[in-house]
């Protein structure tokens, strides 16, 4: 049976990016490895938009998330965090982990944040270090307004942070233009590559915070990294993920073929598609259609439907892999993925199955929701 992994991340690799991560090794002290690391980190400013450096660590997302919080940051130091979902309220306990203060923006977890509630904030807080913010809350499939929560926070001399794993690459994100100071990515998720590299931009501003933090770092020094990465050829102070980097650069190969407006356009359309085929079978979803991230789409599970249930017959009955909800989600509501590399006809047999299978669980007997979906895609295709 075709399997369609449709989870927000890991992504599908795109066959271009599976033949690069197959390749033997090679020495990540060779030239040949030195040029494709830093012409993959020249393609990722221009995906993300900024003129700063980008620093690659060996690890998944969340560590990208800790190393900024430990070169940010001094003991005493206090953070406001944006909680609207599993992703921010993570990144407001690793700050706590290291002993930070947390002004936590409580948020409703499938609403946006309001940027008047992170001005509050500062208020109370004015010396904050920094303002982190999830961009595209992958928990509940909210869009936050990274904008306009910029523009709010370069009222003070706070650092904005922006969370971008999920979005980066899918979302519209404009890391110089809107003022962000430090954006974190990884590779496996709009980037098309597998786990295994963060991605974090650092803007001029950033590393003037960075030569004052005094929190303990070792691996994750922002400077140590920074020191190794030429323009022409980079090297990483430590082995680097040879076969993600590779990956990474063949899928920003694509990325930027596709261009980049054209590539968030499609994700837009996508994602209204799957909005609509879900809402077409009686299904809720989550955030408000403005909120809505172009990453994920969250729906609320149906009354008296056992969620685990649902997302064991799609994957087995139909090849179909949604994911459930994180944390306080879990049960509550389930995760359709369509960032990255999303041909529609994965999208259609995602909606194909869950309108086959919703009725045999307990759900709404809807129908129609392939062709409410069809109609979007052809109609901005
Ligand atoms: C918004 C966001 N932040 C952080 C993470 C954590 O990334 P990782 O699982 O690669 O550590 C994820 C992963 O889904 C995410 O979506």
């Amino acid at each position: 049976m075709r399997q369609y992994l449709l989870i927000p991340g890991p992504t599908p690799l795109p066959d271009e990016v599976l033949a690069a991560s197959g390749q033997q090794m090679i020495s990540h002290r060779s030239t040949e490895f030195a040029r494709l690391l830093a012409e993959t980190l020249e393609a990722l400013r221009r995906v993300l938009l900024t003129r700063g450096a980008i620093l690659p660590f060996a690890s998944s997302g969340t560590g990208g998330l800790e190393a900024t919080i430990v070169n940010l940051c001094s003991p005493g130091d206090t953070v406001v965090a944006v909680c609207g979902g599993a992703f921010g309220a993570r990144f407001a306990d690793i700050a706590e982990a290291f002993g930070i203060k947390v002004n936590r923006v409580e948020v409703p977890w499938g609403q946006a944040a309001d940027p008047e509630a992170v001005r509050r904030a500062l208020q109370e807080t004015p010396d904050a270090r920094a303002v982190l913010v999830a961009h595209s809350e992958t928990s509940t499939g909210v869009r936050n307004d990274l904008a306009a929560i910029a523009s709010v926070v370069r009222e003070w001399p706070a650092l904005m942070v922006a969370d971008a794993v999920s979005s980066a690459g899918a979302v519209e994100l404009r890391t110089d233009e809107w003022g962000v100071d430090v954006v974190i990515t990884a590779s496996q998720k709009a980037l098309m590559a597998p786990p295994g590299v963060a991605l974090i931009g650092v803007s001029e501003r950033a590393w003037e915070a960075v030569k004052v933090a005094r929190l303990p770092r070792f691996y994750w020094s922002f400077e140590r990294m920074r020191a190794e990465l030429g323009d022409v050829e980079a090297f990483t102070p430590f082995t680097p993920a040879i076969s993600v980097v590779r990956a990474l650069h063949a899928g920003l190969r694509m990325v930027e073929a596709e261009g980049l407006e054209a590539r968030w356009a499609r994700h837009r359309r996508t994602a209204r598609a799957v909005r609509a085929g879900v809402r077409a079978l009686g299904l809720r979803v989550v955030p408000r259609e403005e909120d809505a991230s172009e990453a994920v789409t969250a729906v609320w599970v149906p009354d008296g439907v056992d969620s685990t249930a649902l997302l064991t017959r799609l994957r087995t009955e139909h090849g179909v892999v949604l994911a459930g909800g994180p944390g306080r989600m879990h049960g509550k509501i389930f995760r359709f993925g369509h960032l990255g590399w999303v041909p529609d006809e994965a999208v259609l047999a995602g909606l194909r199955a869950l309108e086959a299978v919703l009725p045999e669980v307990g759900g709404p007997a809807g129908r129609g929701a392939e062709a409410a979906a069809a109609e979007i895609l052809a109609m901005e295709g």
